[in-house]
């Protein structure tokens, strides 16, 4: 396939950009041109300043060494499709809103990456999959497209998470398209990146994953891809599999990195029950190696744009399969997210002497994590839906969201609500302090390590009091907030305020 040669990638994402811009960097050889639709993200991604789309730390630099050089950002779809030899497509699938499925089934958009001499990327939009339940057209449109424009042989790589047995689908429709006698090899090559870490955990992944049929040709293809990531991934890190067993694996570790949260979330509740800590807790079963010390931290609630998708997924798939007690059992999890959130709003509310009416409440951290601008999914959203049923005066304050995000996302949790009505409950703050000016409480809900270092001294003098601080996520020292007057509540502490 001449991988040596060249390479691309299409979808300008938080998963193609980083992936495509990380493989531009390792493999200078390889000319990568990463495709979008959206002209707005492409031109963002090319623009002269670095003032890149997503914020990922690290992730400027990288395109700073590559852009120009072997990584262009374009959105010329069919040519880079033509190009390409190598096409990596990553599907954007959030979860069904309507129809068979709703709630639970992916709803499949997707992102076409693509690799090869000379380059190139598409992104393009699929609506996928478990075609019995979702309108074939979209997929059609984005796998006709390349089987209408390719004009050589082409492996087709799913980045995506996408539903067990989606590689199917797919060949189905690009085998009953092909014309010239192209041929097309799927692969599935799930990506594990977490936002904030994406670039060290592309540089340095714990393992890379590439599924294929077990087919001479299938096989073939798998290696292909496979010495694209042995530029800098140890051969030994490259797991090949089958191409369903690599589908499921990835919708499999989203769900027990999920479950373990869940887990520990539903001891905090005990903890703050019964006074003992949920650190020391987590600590303690962490020690086990059997079960180690990463992903037990209880917080608000996970979010992103991932667990809760994946897990409905699951559920779904589970479902489908006649496997109910299986759903059930993947369901909890995401129930258990939901109970969390809902316990830490009540915790505020009836801590605040059983109403927050009127009361001017400042929320630390809008991003669903610290370390990124993604608010898709954040606990902080649901938090604030609830103070405002509560009809709360709420402060807002993220040092990376952008504002336009927020008032995008409390609309769409608040659709009954237009947006002047929102704005005369919510402001959005330039600082922590003018956040926590005149507030009864504070609320930490995103882990942003300045919320640490921020003088806290300062912030009690100006609050009203009794000053309370609620801290959803194990981020700042009780012990010395109480020592400056205030009183505080943290997740999975059983002690009084
Ligand atoms: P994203 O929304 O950030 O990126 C999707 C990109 O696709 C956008 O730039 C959008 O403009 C583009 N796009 C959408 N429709 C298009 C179309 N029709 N044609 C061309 N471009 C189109 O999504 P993401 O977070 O990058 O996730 C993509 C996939 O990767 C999902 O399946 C997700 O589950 C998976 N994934 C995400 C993460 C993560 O941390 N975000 C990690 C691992 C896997
Ligand atoms: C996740 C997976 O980690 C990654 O492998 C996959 O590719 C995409 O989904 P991401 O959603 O970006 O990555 O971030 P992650 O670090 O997993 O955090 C998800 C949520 O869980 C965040 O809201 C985070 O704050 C929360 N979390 C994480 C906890 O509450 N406790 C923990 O111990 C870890």
């Amino acid at each position: 396939q001449g991988m040596a040669a060249g390479g691309g990638a299409v979808g300008a994402g938080y998963v193609g950009g980083p992936t495509c811009a990380v493989i531009a960097l390792k493999c200078p050889q390889i000319e990568v041109n990463i495709v979008d639709l959206s002209q707005t993200r492409i031109d963002a991604w090319n623009s002269e300043d670095f003032s890149i789309p997503i914020y990922e730390p690290g992730l400027v630099d990288v395109v700073r060494q590559a852009r120009g050089r072997n990584l262009f950002f374009t959105t010329e779809v069919d040519r880079c499709i033509k190009e390409a030899d190598l096409i990596f497509v990553s599907v954007n699938t959030p979860t069904k809103k309507s129809g068979v499925g709703a709630g639970f089934a992916a709803d499949l958009k997707c992102v076409i990456i693509i690799l090869f001499p000379y380059v190139l990327l598409v992104c393009a939009l699929i609506h996928v999959f478990l075609s019995q339940f979702i309108s074939p057209s979209y997929i059609e449109l984005a796998t006709r497209r390349i089987a209408a424009v390719a004009t050589s042989s082409k492996i087709v790589v799913e980045k995506s998470t996408v539903p067990c047995r989606t590689a199917e689908s797919m060949r189905t429709i690009l085998e009953a398209n092909s014309k010239n006698g192209c041929r097309f090899d799927i692969l599935s090559n799930p990506e594990f990146l977490a936002e904030g870490t994406a670039v060290n955990d592309l540089l340095y992944p714990d393992r890379v994953l590439i599924g294929s049929l077990q087919t001479p040709e299938g096989l073939a293809a798998s290696e292909s891809l496979s010495d694209v990531y042995a530029n800098w991934v140890p051969k030994e890190q490259i797991l090949t599999v089958g191409l369903w067993s690599s589908e499921l694996s990835k919708l499999a570790a989203n769900a027990m990195l999920a479950q373990r949260i869940s887990s520990i979330n539903a001891l905090s509740a005990i903890c703050e029950a019964t006074g003992a800590n949920i650190d020391e807790v987590a600590h303690a079963v962490g020690f086990d190696s059997r079960i180690g010390p990463k992903f037990l931290k209880a917080s608000v609630g996970f979010g992103g744009s991932c667990f809760q998708k994946d897990i409905l997924n699951l559920v779904y798939l589970s479902e489908s399969l006649h496997l109910p007690e299986v759903a059930a059992y993947w369901r909890q999890v995401v129930e258990l997210n939901e109970y969390q959130k809902r316990r830490f709003s009540k915790t505020v509310v009836d801590t605040l002497f059983n109403t927050i009416t009127g009361k001017r409440i400042a929320v630390l951290g809008f991003a669903f994590k610290a370390d990124t601008g993604d608010t898709r999914e954040s606990a902080a959203i649901t938090l604030i839906r609830d103070f405002l049923s509560e009809r709360a005066q709420v402060r807002i304050y993220d040092p990376k969201v952008e504002h336009s995000q927020i008032w995008q996302d409390l609309q769409e949790a608040e659709p009954h609500l237009s947006l002047a009505e929102i704005q005369k409950q919510v402001t959005i703050c330039p600082s922590a302090f003018d956040a926590c000016s005149d507030a009864e409480a504070v609320v930490v809900a995103t882990e942003w390590k300045e919320f640490r270092d921020i003088d806290w001294k300062a912030i009690y003098d100006n609050m009203e009091k009794p000053a309370f601080v609620f801290d959803g996520r194990l981020l700042l020292d009780a012990d010395k907030l109480r020592q400056i007057g205030f009183r505080v509540k943290v997740i999975g502490r059983g002690e009084g305020l």
